[in-house]
């Protein structure tokens, strides 16, 4: 294409972005566009995953705000996938927004050689909301990179080599995380992975300990044990009371560092702000992502107990990483907003109070529907729905989305779904998201003979 065709594409994309008020024309070229483009540029085969392709006419989304994602063409969905638990604090919060464009307005990116003061005060204030002496935060982009720099700082600190994971795992899709992933599916097609990594039963110290023992007992030495206080990925698995402890006491007893991905059950999801505190257990590292830039900016990161930064790390800061993007001033300034708010309105305490009130709703449908639904489970606001089959499932995730209420689920994978809105969602909202789910169930009751 010449260069003035593509300047030519390019000023009415941007049109697009300044527009306040696209025309009708404007919007049906977009979402035919982008219908055509993900097909022909993003990824043939993909859109047939997308309910919001899948069900009726396409869905563009252009807009979002609060508890709401807006297609382009003002259809109103009620978030409750909540970008799988990104959007703890709403969309587009207007005190996070508010900061981001302060901070836009005098500088975006850092320089790399000058001091950036927002990534030290991020980490103070990191330090000061999270567990026993955790202090040195290492600020990452996404969650599987935060999780690689978790496992390379346990082999530096440790001297180990060996990774103790869990089956039904999800710590992200590079290499390193998906060697520590508990799932076949994604770890299939890449195999020899990091090959140093064991497989124990999640929720089961004594498998964990099992493992240890005998690792140490053949001469390997463990670097480290990596855990989701919950699984989220796996289908909101809680594991049983007092298994964190219990695996903090093996770690200690067998000195292998305690990796907590905290990536999706933190920042208050489950009713405080890191899941570990309500077994008051500390981990060696945590990480974080997901809600923690506010649900406006990517920006995730690690932090670590003293122990962990070893000397060498000391003399040679960047031999764990050194992403160009991680903690950014304008990344910082959106977790920086959002810590505050969170703390100011005790965004832990609603997902708790907000979460009692979702599940016990939920609970009442099972009851009502049990050939429908399977399980209602969950913590907070990170709450699962198991149906009897991904068939039945996704019947309940597409009458959901007619009915304007967004849901995970695809085609082929429907037979748990989560349940992850923001933490401000009103009561009212929850009580439209019930009424419209006892239809989808009762619908897809009589459409499967159930
Ligand atoms: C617990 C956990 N760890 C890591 C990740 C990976 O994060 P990302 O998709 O940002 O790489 C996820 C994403 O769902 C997650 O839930």
């Amino acid at each position: 294409m010449s260069k003035e065709s593509v300047i030519e594409d390019l000023d009415k994309v941007i049109g697009y972005i300044h527009s306040n008020d696209l025309s009708q024309n404007e919007k049906d070229l977009i979402t035919n566009q982008t219908v055509d483009y993900f097909d022909n540029y993003v990824s043939p085969g993909w859109l047939k995953y997308r309910k919001s392709v899948s069900t009726n006419a396409a869905v563009v989304e252009w807009t979002d705000n609060g508890s709401y994602c807006y297609g382009i063409n003002g259809e109103e969905f009620i978030d409750c996938l909540g970008g799988f638990g990104i959007y703890t604090c709403g969309h587009r919060n207007e005190e996070i927004l508010a900061t981001l464009k302060a901070q836009l307005e005098h500088q975006a990116l850092h320089s790399q050689e000058l001091l950036d003061p927002l990534r030290g005060y991020l980490a103070k204030a990191v330090a000061d909301i999270t567990p026993g002496d955790l202090k040195y935060c290492f600020f990452t982009n996404g969650g599987a990179e935060a999780v690689e720099m978790a496992l390379k700082l346990a082999r530096i600190a440790t001297g180990g080599s060996w990774y103790i994971s869990t089956v039904g795992a999800f710590h992200g899709k590079s290499m390193g995380a998906v060697s520590m992933g508990g799932k076949g599916t994604y770890r299939t097609p890449y195999v020899p992975l990091v090959q140093q990594v064991q497989h124990v039963e999640y929720g089961n110290a004594e498998d964990m300990r099992k493992v240890i023992r005998n690792l140490q007992t053949v001469g390997e030495k463990v670097a480290a044990v990596i855990l989701e206080p919950i699984q989220g990925e796996a289908g909101v698995i809680v594991p049983p009371k007092g298994y964190l402890k219990e695996v903090r006491a093996i770690c200690d007893e067998y000195k292998v560092a305690l990796i907590f991905d905290e990536i999706q059950c933190g920042m208050g999801r489950t009713g405080t702000m890191w899941r570990c505190e309500s077994e008051g257990v500390v981990p060696d590292i945590m990480t974080y992502g997901k809600a923690f830039g506010g649900g406006i900016m990517p920006i995730t990161g690690l932090i670590c107990r003293p122990h962990m930064w070893v000397q060498e790390l000391v003399d040679n800061p960047w031999l764990l990483g050194s992403p160009t993007f991680g903690g950014n001033p304008l990344a910082c300034s959106a977790a920086l907003a959002t810590i505050r708010y969170m703390l100011k309105e005790d965004i832990p305490k609603q997902c708790q109070e907000k979460g009692d009130y979702l599940i016990d709703k939920l609970k009442k449908l099972h009851q009502k529907y049990p050939t429908v639904i399977e399980d209602v489970r969950g913590i907070g606001l990170m709450l699962a729905v198991e149906f009897v089959t991904d068939e039945v499932g996704y019947s309940i995730a597409k009458s959901l989305f007619s009915q304007g209420v967004m849901t995970a689920g695809t085609l082929v994978n429907s037979k748990c779904i989560r349940f992850e809105p923001a933490a401000i969602i009103t009561y009212e909202q929850i009580d439209q998201v019930i009424e419209r789910m006892g239809k989808a169930l009762q619908d897809t009751k009589e459409e499967y003979k159930l």
